[in-house]
């Protein structure tokens, strides 16, 4: 089975659902010698098995896939119902759909693809799975990592039998990992969050959020880490699968911060700053994936037009210096910096 000491390098590219994790970038990461990661979100059960199938013929090395928890059926219909009337005001040509009660994002189906394709490495987000679930993929080989935001989540993943656990600090960019939909997440900044679920948990731990340069890579690894997990830093290379709106509007000098919004998919999630936040922040319900599915249509024609003022630019506090290049030659210009950094 798969350990994070295997790495060559120990950093991890995060799963990235929305086009931004391609089997590309999975490849060169993996073949540079850190850990690439396929996305299963929103995927169909056949277009995951087609990515698995790729990178496996393209790498004889370990990668993961990830996989998003069913939610809690909705609960405040009005509430979405709501925000609906709001946003066809502002788009009256667009389609917005039912709202459905639940949707499972087919967690059923890609568990079965994961099993069947002996998967190597195999996260989740949002919550934990079923026992079953734990059991079964064990029994297929796969290493299984728990995303976690706060102490009592890591007490309940390292319960539940996972192998390692990605703590996500406040920093990171897209959502965050909480395990119910309504909490709001925690704020202690990564570095002490690391601290404090080291004290209570003896799983290797993989560190995530804001992560931007050798010297915090060195910090991290130093306070007990043993590999760092980075998204935003992996979305301007050349294997990176994001829009180009969402790419340049990483350097783009007119979006100057990031903020944690609800507002594109009822989950919190940290974005840059701009107008579709500011104008709808605080009327979005938290509500996932209602929400996600209800701005689809406003963001994939904001896509067609190129207006990065419409998308949901997912992005970390280190935003800025997010590299060009190829993967292999960022993570390894992260490495480098990594070893000649000074840790305090
Ligand atoms: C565009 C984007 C999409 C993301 N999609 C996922 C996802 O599908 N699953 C997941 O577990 N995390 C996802 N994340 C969060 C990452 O796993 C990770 O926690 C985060 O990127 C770390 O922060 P950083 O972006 O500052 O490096 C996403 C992050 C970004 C930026």
């Amino acid at each position: 089975m798969f350990s994070p000491s295997d790495l060559d390098i120990p950093i991890v590219a995060a799963p990235m659902a929305g086009g931004a994790s391609t089997p590309n970038l999975v490849v060169a990461v993996n073949e540079a010698g850190g850990l690439g990661f396929l996305a299963a979100g929103y995927k169909t059960p056949q277009a995951l098995a087609e990515q698995i199938v790729e990178v496996r013929e393209r790498t004889e090395r370990a990668f993961g896939v990830n996989l998003f928890i069913p939610q809690a059926p909705l609960t405040d219909r009005a509430a979405v119902e709501l925000y609906r009337s709001v946003l066809a005001l502002e788009y009256p040509a667009a389609d917005f759909g039912a709202i459905a009660d639940t949707d499972p994002d087919w967690f059923d189906e890609k568990v079965a693809v994961v099993i069947e394709h002996h998967v190597p490495v195999v996260s989740f987000t949002f919550g934990l799975p079923p026992v079953d679930v734990v059991e079964r993929m064990h029994a297929a080989g796969s290493f299984l990592i728990a995303t976690v935001t706060s102490v009592s989540e890591a007490r309940q993943a390292q319960g539940l039998g996972v192998d390692a656990l990605c703590v996500q600090g406040p920093e990171a960019g897209g959502h965050r990992a909480t395990f119910a939909t309504r909490e709001e997440p925690g704020t202690l900044a990564l570095g002490e969050l690391l601290i404090a679920i080291r004290a209570v948990v003896t799983l290797p731990l993989i560190a995530a959020g804001g992560i931007h340069s050798g010297g915090q890579i060195a910090s991290l690894l130093a306070a007990g880490a043993a590999a760092v997990q980075l998204g935003t830093g992996f979305l301007r290379t050349d294997e990176s699968g994001a829009t180009r709106a969402h790419q340049n509007a990483l350097v783009d000098p007119s979006f100057t911060e990031t903020v944690v919004t609800r507002v594109f998919s009822g989950r919190p999630a940290r974005g840059l700053l701009n107008d579709f936040i500011v104008a709808h922040d605080a009327k979005a319900p938290p509500e996932y994936p209602q929400v996600h599915h209800l701005t689809k249509v406003i963001r994939a024609d904001a896509a067609r037009r190129n207006d990065a003022d419409g998308l949901a630019l997912w992005a970390g506090t280190g935003f800025r210096d997010a590299r060009t290049g190829p993967a292999a030659a960022v993570l390894g210009a992260l490495w480098n910096d990594t070893q000649f950094a000074v840790v305090a």
